[in-house]
């Protein structure tokens, strides 16, 4: 069977694998972190680091819908502190059972200008004392969870002077900003053109962080699911891959071409990586999915990447990076044709899934029939059981 080659590179950093975790869950500790690493995941992000370690809003912050369509967090950035995600001692837990080198990238999230310098300065010493092993800075300009506090990347005043103002400390560390959504064309155009200016320093972005201002409500208590902020929370799962998508897209037309771009937002399976890889992302990222399914995801997720690739025939994801085609009647056509065979090969149910479920019921309505016919001949003296 062909080899398929799901290499990718993201800010001039090799990943054996172009999926990795998203910041967030089940990357607060070096044992959950040690997991990612084991996995076919292609890099391994921490929880965005704050100064001082904290705990983070009260329980419950985490709510799935029942229909795995929607997750929505509100946590405020529980996370154990900068100094525990640079230390030799985490890295060491980290890499503990990984014989396999794939980048360590730190994902900080100050709250203040002054706390992302004074964490940046101490990942900057870290790496000049020897620690190797970070590969590269994600600053999270995204987070909406921080109560009483504005996402720094929707206020563009904001955003210039944070850029300006780390573009002179010449880092030499590899730098990401992770990017909130951009629901207007043009805050992402005004977003994209900030950052281009700083194309020197800047590697790659990460679109999207959660969908801010989100708001579940439960039925029976007639209250939010979530407990703080009044139950606002940031949207995530597959009802964001939409936006996500047209994010990624949009950045990948707009910024410089040095700088790439990941996608995260959404992403449940391998089909959905060759989506995000068509719409211009270089490598992508699997929050909410690795919330719910562990770090096994990145197994499941690769495989079927893989999978995909090789029936659209592909050798690699780098090429199908930006691919994505204009709408024409032709594609529409296949996609009707591929339709009909699907419907064809499951017989005529709407999905295989469908299908399945169809053929279980038609069997147990069989079987239901049968007692009962047996019942009624015993009770009518026709048979004896
Ligand atoms: C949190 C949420 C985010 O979306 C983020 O980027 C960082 C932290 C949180 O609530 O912990």
């Amino acid at each position: 069977m062909s080899n398929i080659n799901l290499e990718a590179t993201v800010g001039g950093i090799p990943l054996p694998t172009c999926v990795y975790n998203a910041s967030g869950p089940r990357s607060g500790a070096s044992q959950a972190l040690a997991k990612v690493a084991t996995s076919s995941a292609g890099a391994i992000l921490s929880k965005s680091a704050t100064l001082e370690a904290q705990n983070g809003n009260p329980l419950p912050r985490v709510w799935h819908s029942d229909d795995n369509t929607a997750s929505m967090n509100s946590e405020g950035l529980p996370n154990s502190g900068i100094d525990y995600y640079i230390s030799s001692a985490t890295i060491d837990e980290i890499f503990e059972d990984c014989d396999t080198k794939k980048p360590y990238l730190v994902s900080i999230s100050g709250k203040t200008l002054a706390d992302n310098l004074v964490m940046m300065d101490r990942i900057a010493d870290a790496i000049a004392s020897g620690e190797k092993r970070i590969s590269g800075v994600e600053l999270n300009l995204a987070c909406p969870n921080v109560i009483g506090k504005p996402i720094i990347a929707y206020d563009f005043d904001q955003l210039r002077d944070i850029l300006e103002t780390i573009s002179r400390k010449n880092y030499t560390f590899v730098l990401g900003l992770k990017l909130p959504p951009y629901l207007d064309g043009k805050h992402l155009q005004q977003a994209a053109s900030i950052i281009n200016e700083y194309s020197g320093m800047v590697s790659y972005v990460v679109c999207i962080n959660t969908i801010g201002n989100a708001l579940s409500v439960d039925p029976v208590s007639e209250a939010p699911f979530i407990s703080s902020n009044g139950g606002l929370a940031g949207l995530s799962g597959p009802s964001s891959k939409f936006t996500a998508l047209a994010n990624v897209r949009q950045m990948r037309q707009q910024l410089k071409s040095e700088i790439d771009v990941i996608g995260v937002g959404g992403i449940s399976t391998g089909e959905d990586v060759f989506l995000f890889l068509l719409c211009g992302a270089s490598a992508v990222q699997v929050g909410t999915t690795h919330w719910k399914e562990g770090s096994k995801c990145f197994d499941r997720i690769v495989d079927e990447l893989k999978q995909v690739l090789r029936e659209k025939g592909y050798s690699s994801a780098s090429e199908c990076i930006g691919q994505l085609k204009s709408w024409s009647k032709e594609g529409a056509r296949k996609t009707r044709a591929a339709k009909q065979r699907l419907k064809k090969k499951s017989g005529g149910a709407s999905s295989s899934k469908t299908g399945l479920l169809g053929e279980t019921k038609w069997i147990l309505d069989a079987v239901l029939v049968l007692v009962v016919a047996v019942l009624l001949a015993d009770k009518f003296g026709t048979i004896s059981i």
